[in-house]
């Protein structure tokens, strides 16, 4: 599919997508939701692609939000749509079978924080600055940003960051928890390819597996998050990938998975 705001390209099973927006930093309005969503469904279902990173193009933004200024004459009806189509979008990185980096190269504000917050890990780079602008605008997060923030640090921390609508930088979110890592802004791309080699040599499905039952053990109390991990851990015995990973280790040499 032709997509005009976002590039992607995969390389050794690294699907690197970036938000191609640089003249409005990268900002969300809906053809650039219509056209992640298209984009990370077909990655999903590309058996070259084992890990994907979320990026955004130019030197200061990751995304700095919704687009304001695409939001400005929406009716509620049409804001309640807006909210549900990046929610969907944000879902599906949850639901993704592959795991997914966000690398927050800059602003990462409202809509831009909550792609971040839908990923599995973020690394950002020195110069980022996250929060969530929309109360000064009058609104609230719609992208599943009150949710996943409080659940990721909290309610009062969140509560601190949303009600204030102030932006912090990459150092306190990385001491608040929001962010995994924060390097140099000219190491961030390096570290991030890294993480995601890294990881593309376990193999997807173990890994696959395990962001399943994280990310739906969540929604669970624990006892039904434990119940749910170890049936998912029982099929990981049915697997070729099984086999391969424990044969080579009492064979004493490196395990080669190919995701079945
Ligand atoms: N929507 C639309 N356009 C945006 C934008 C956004 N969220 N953020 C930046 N832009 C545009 C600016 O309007 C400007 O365009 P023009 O040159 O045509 O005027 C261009 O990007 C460059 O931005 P600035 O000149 O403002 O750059 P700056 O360096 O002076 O400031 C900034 C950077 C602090 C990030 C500032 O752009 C800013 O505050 N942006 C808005 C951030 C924001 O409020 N985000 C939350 C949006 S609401 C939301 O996301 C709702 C939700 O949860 C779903």
């Amino acid at each position: 599919m032709e997509t005009k705001n976002i590039l992607f390209e995969i390389t050794d099973g690294i699907a690197l997508v970036t938000v191609n927006r640089p003249e409005s930093l990268n900002a969300l309005n809906s053809q650039v939701l219509g056209e992640l969503e298209c984009t990370l469904y077909e990655i999903e279902h590309d058996s070259e692609a084992q890990v994907v990173i979320i990026t955004g193009a130019g030197e200061k933004a990751f995304v700095a939000g919704a687009d304001i200024k695409e939001m400005a004459a929406m009716t509620a009806y049409e804001g309640h749509r807006f909210a549900l189509q990046g929610q969907r979008v944000m879902l599906f990185i949850e639901k993704m079978t592959k795991p997914v980096i966000a690398a927050v190269n800059g602003y990462a504000l409202g809509g831009g924080l909550e792609l971040a917050l839908a990923c599995d890990i973020i690394y950002a780079s020195e110069n980022a600055r996250v929060g969530f602008p929309e109360v000064t605008l009058g609104i609230i997060p719609g992208f599943g940003g009150t949710q996943n923030l409080s659940r990721l640090i909290g309610p009062n921390k969140a509560r601190e960051l949303v009600f204030s609508g102030r932006m912090i930088p990459a150092q306190k979110a990385l001491a608040w928890g929001i962010v995994n890592e924060v390097f140099p802004r000219a190491e961030l791309a390096g570290k991030v390819m890294d993480l995601a080699r890294e990881i593309a040599k376990n193999g997807l499905l173990g890994v696959g597996y395990a962001k399943n039952a994280i990310v739906n053990g969540l929604n669970m109390v624990k006892e039904d998050g434990f119940r749910y991990e170890s049936s998912l851990f029982g099929v990981l015995f049915a697997t070729e990938d099984q086999k391969e990973g424990m044969g080579a280790f009492v064979e004493k040499r490196k395990a080669v998975f190919k995701g079945k």
